[in-house]
């Protein structure tokens, strides 16, 4: 009925689809998650944790348990760890966890990233590392949700609430709230100068700036992926910090449009996937800062000489006049992969909805899976 259809629309503040808004509140929820937690001119990120005295300083292990999404969010967050913080950290899919076992979890804190805080995959792993003696701490968007009650300590990512079945904002959210946790480990380790900090602290309170300059090119990124929706396939390829975000971009296609697309190392490709490339397999390409470039358009090049049509989403001081279509991301250090993200799940949405798809609930997923 019209009623049905004005309270449907209101809910969506005008867009069509609750994945596309939730796309575009990206700066909104990013100022949410960082807002009251970082003071930039001190070089420091307040987050509302207490660890026991000592515990960060004698941390050997940060595990990163997690499905989907949220897994390629604990796999930025890994690297941020390991390179700013000075700690071991391992993503685990948290579905092998059981499987994987032998570690000792002495000294390890094992960190459960999940949006709903409901994902009983996740929150198996969770319980069998608390078991084992690792200290448990949960990172989720949902007040109140299991994950909040079973781990040692929680931190909130304040994104709001995320109604598409595909994850978008949570993403940025995740990385950004596990970033000032591995900003606060390293400046009390002594692992990162304030300066330093303070760098990386500028970067992130950028984001919500460089997001929307992202934003305000979907009309180009749209034309893009009207071009590109018939392929066969699509590849994402990206090193360091863009190897999770060409995972997640590949799972986002995937979800939404039903195309096939795989995510990649770049370094990967010809070690086998480079056998599928034709001239009817767009290459996605990260090559900001954080992503090792260089290295990158080495790789982009083995997939153009088999004709390949490659996009690619750069930083200015990178010299990508080669590839077919570039996007360019703002100054952001080693966020702009988040940033670049943005790209992607435009390029999903737009292919996805050239397609007629339904794309907040796609077929056969749901937001929330409390099963094994
Ligand atoms: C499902 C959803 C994904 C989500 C994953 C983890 O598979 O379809 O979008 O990334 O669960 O969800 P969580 O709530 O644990 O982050």
């Amino acid at each position: 009925s019209t009623i049905d259809w004005d309270a449907d629309a209101a809910q969506k503040g005008g867009y069509e689809h609750y994945m596309r808004k939730e796309i575009h509140e990206q700066p909104t929820a990013l100022r949410q998650t960082l807002g009251s937690r970082v003071d930039v001119n001190a070089g420091t990120a307040s987050l509302d944790v207490d660890f026991p005295k000592g515990y960060l300083e004698s941390l050997e292990e940060i595990q990163l348990l997690a499905m989907g999404t949220s897994y390629y969010a604990g796999q930025y967050a890994a690297t941020l760890f390991e390179s700013l913080a000075g700690v071991r950290a391992t993503p685990v899919m948290a579905s092998e966890y059981t499987y994987t076992g032998g570690r000792d979890p002495w000294r390890t804190l094992s960190v459960a990233v999940t949006q709903s805080g409901e994902t009983a995959d996740t929150l198996g792993a969770l319980r069998e590392a608390g078991a084992a003696g690792a200290r448990t701490l949960g990172v989720t968007n949902t007040l109140g949700s299991s994950v909040t009650r079973e781990a040692d300590d929680a931190l909130f990512i304040r994104a709001g609430p995320e109604i598409g079945v595909a994850a978008t904002k949570t993403f940025a959210s995740q990385v950004s709230t596990l970033a000032l946790l591995a900003i606060a480990i390293g400046r009390e380790r002594g692992e990162l100068s304030a300066a330093e900090a303070r760098s990386h602290l500028e970067d992130l309170t950028g984001l919500p700036g460089a997001i929307q300059q992202v934003l305000d090119e979907e009309a180009r990124i749209r034309e893009t992926a009207h071009e590109y929706a018939d392929s066969d396939a699509f590849f994402f390829v990206g090193r360091e910090y863009g190897h999770p975000v060409a995972l997640e971009g590949a799972l986002k296609l995937k979800e939404i449009s039903y195309d096939h697309a795989e995510g990649f190392a770049a370094g990967e490709l010809k070690h086998g996937p480079l056998a599928l490339v034709t001239d009817q397999t767009p290459v996605l390409a990260v090559l900001t800062e954080g992503s090792r470039p260089q290295e990158t358009l080495n790789n982009v090049a083995e997939v153009q000489a088999r004709g390949a049509p490659t996009i690619g989403v750069t930083s200015d001081d990178v010299a990508a006049s080669s590839l077919t279509e570039t996007f360019d991301v703002p100054d952001a250090g080693i966020f702009e992969p988040l940033v670049a993200n943005v790209y992607f799940q435009l390029f999903a949405y737009h292919v996805a909805n050239a397609k007629g798809r339904s794309i907040d609930k796609p077929r056969n997923l749901a937001k929330s899976v409390t099963v094994e």
